[in-house]
């Protein structure tokens, strides 16, 4: 009999992904996680050194200063969906490959974003907004603003890990407006 897709299914299937190179120096498969009917859909770039050991997505230094901001807003990570474009760690964090990019995205953000129907996504960084906006963008240029996808609305931010290089709090440096844009995005969740 036919069995409806779900996320756990999807989880299943990609956990034995060999699609592309990443396949053959991942520890695990970082698929996502998350509130399957979550309003608000997160998304980085890749897997770094502590997702690949664990499997869970934004558990490092970044994703710890992502949960500080999403606490900062009010927002609980548990209400939220957070995933990346690859899920599979790129060898010493580089940006993923054009090959890379397409075959993970084809085969698995896709369904994710069919799966949760979300109805703001936040792409964090540069590589997210790339696979949304379908070029390459400059975050500095377009982060805090609000855009569609395909009817979703769509509010790019700065990645963590660039706020990590950046740890100014001055007014209108990347840390101070992530304060701003994370507020904004909660406003839209109320
Ligand atoms: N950076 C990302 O883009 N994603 C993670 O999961 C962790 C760090």
């Amino acid at each position: 009999m036919f069995e409806a897709m779900s996320l756990d299914l999807l989880a299943a299937q990609a956990r034995t992904c060999t699609a592309c190179r990443l396949a053959a120096t991942r520890i695990n498969v970082v698929f996502g996680e998350g509130n399957p009917d979550a309003q608000l859909l997160i998304i980085g770039e890749g897997p770094g050194e502590e997702e690949d050991k664990t499997g869970r997505p934004f558990v490092g230094k970044a994703g710890q200063l992502l949960d500080k901001i999403l606490e900062a807003a009010g927002i609980a990570r548990e209400s939220v969906y957070i995933g990346n474009i690859v899920k599979c760690r790129p060898p010493n964090n580089r940006v993923p490959l054009p090959d890379e990019f397409k075959a993970c995205t084809t085969l698995w953000l896709n369904k994710q974003l069919e799966l949760i129907q979300p109805q703001i996504i936040v792409p964090l960084g540069a590589t997210a907004c790339e696979y949304f906006l379908g070029e390459k963008v400059s975050i500095t240029k377009i982060r805090g603003q609000w855009m569609e996808w395909q009817g979703i609305k769509l509010f790019p931010m700065f990645h963590p890990a660039y706020l990590l290089r950046n740890p100014a709090r001055t007014p209108g440096s990347p840390k101070h407006l992530t304060w701003i844009d994370i507020q904004e995005v909660k406003k839209a969740l109320d």
